[in-house]
């Protein structure tokens, strides 16, 4: 079915029940803990102007080179689907003049375009929180283990957290010859990308994933060697912190996350179980950015969360084989509008219920109840309208009885409870 209009577009996903309950309960479990850390939500529109990416994530980097979907609309705007969310948060902050600090989070669909595989979409999901002018370690620290109290809320256990530190405008120069000395001299061993890279930003080299470019950077000089005495202690108090809070995390000198807004702090999640693609996510402080939007020297720091891959790293909980949902069933015409009142009446009491409109025979309503998975019938015939009770059919176990009107509700929830 491929390329055909029929199937979905490369690299996209569709997400039926229950997978779409599984996937919103993951994002509800991310809403509450970023509230229970003072953070409140931002939605930002799925598309900005081009420049937004361009100027923050960096025109060396590889989601700007390749994988923005990038458009012209029909008033000629440069426009691109959003491929992360730190770009639009700052806009937007600056934009409707927030008061800072502010904490914000968001949760929403982002879009590169890359090759497709296990973990990696062209559409897909982001959880999200950046914590805009709050300077201290102490919040890149609390953030780190933000990330790891998600994953552990959603019994993810195999995640290692990795993190590094790039240094700030004055040590980074220093680094960045040094780098650049040492490249030039690996110039025949580096692919035609990092040669680009060269020129525009060195470190991006870092993120090259052909072999011989990472084999080219063994001995790199690492930003952590250059740090000044300023970003050495952000750092270390960074790391004393994590481990106040029983986080060890691994030191990688390579992390420099793909983007250039990034300053001092860097880190990310790294799943066993995920494969090639095992980046649960990531993050960092950013403390020039909201600057180099045209607003006051302000710092950031924040992270990001793949929601797919959270999905595919979390265990699965089994699925029950019936959903908490009444089915109502008439037997005749004559008790159509009953049936329609008690659903009604259901779900004015908090019970999801459903009425097949359409199938004039019992059997077909029974048919439909099950195809929506429903725990129970609720029948009306003509002998429980006179009576005023209704049959109340388990459609686990099969089991039929009468119940009156006034307790229909109460036992229908104790049936879902069973
Ligand atoms: P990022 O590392 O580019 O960071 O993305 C964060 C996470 O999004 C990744 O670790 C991964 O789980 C997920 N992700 C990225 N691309 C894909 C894809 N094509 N398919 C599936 N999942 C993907 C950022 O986006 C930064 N904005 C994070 C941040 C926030 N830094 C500071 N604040």
């Amino acid at each position: 079915m491929s390329g055909t209009p029929r199937a979905r577009p490369k690299g996209t996903q569709d997400f039926s029940p229950p997978d779409s309950a599984r996937k919103l309960h993951f994002e509800n479990v991310f809403r509450h803990l970023a509230e229970c850390y003072g953070y409140r939500e931002i939605i930002t529109p799925t598309f900005e102007h081009t420049e937004v990416f361009v100027k923050s994530s960096g025109e060396a980097s590889d989601v700007v080179t390749k994988e923005m979907y990038s458009f012209k609309d029909r008033g000629d705007r440069d426009l691109t689907l959003r491929p992360e969310g730190t770009p639009g948060v700052v806009r937007a902050v600056l934009e409707n003049r927030l008061r800072l600090p502010c904490r914000l989070y968001y949760v929403g669909p982002f879009f590169r375009y890359g090759r497709p595989q296990k973990g990696r979409f062209r559409e897909f999901y982001q959880v999200g929180v950046e914590a805009l002018g709050e300077a201290s370690p102490l919040v890149d620290a609390e953030i780190v283990y933000f990330g790891t109290e998600f994953f552990r809320s959603l019994g993810i256990r195999d995640c290692t957290v990795q993190v590094n530190s790039i240094g700030c405008r004055e040590c980074r120069p220093a680094h960045r010859d040094s780098l650049t000395r040492f490249l030039a001299g690996q110039r025949d061993r580096l692919c035609a990308d990092c040669h680009v890279r060269l020129e525009h930003n060195p470190l991006r080299v870092f993120d090259c994933k052909v072999e011989t470019c990472q084999a080219a950077l063994k001995d790199a000089p690492t930003p952590r060697q250059y740090l000044c005495a300023a970003c050495k202690r952000h750092h270390e108090q960074v790391l004393t912190e994590l481990s106040r809070r029983g986080l060890h995390p691994e030191a990688n000198d390579r992390l420099v996350r793909g983007l250039d807004y990034y300053s001092r702090t860097t880190f990310e999640y790294i799943s066993g179980s995920l494969g090639a693609q095992d980046s649960l996510g990531g993050g960092g402080r950013y403390d020039y950015l909201i600057e180099e939007f045209g607003g006051p020297d302000t710092p950031g720091v924040g992270l990001a969360i793949g929601l797919e891959r959270t999905m595919l790293a979390a265990p699965v909980a089994p699925v029950p084989a019936r959903r908490q949902l009444a089915f109502v069933v008439w037997l005749t015409e004559a008790e159509l509008n009953a049936a329609q009142e008690l659903a009604d009446r259901l779900r004015a009491d908090g019970i999801p219920a459903q009425v097949d409109y359409d199938a004039r025979k019992v059997k077909g309503q029974f048919k439909s109840a099950d195809a929506a998975q429903a725990a129970c019938c609720i029948i009306i015939g003509p002998d429980e309208l006179t009576k005023g009770v209704y049959s109340l059919k388990n459609l686990a176990t099969g089991e039929q009885r009468e119940v009156s009107s006034d307790t229909v509700s109460a036992e229908v929830r104790k049936l879902f409870t069973d």
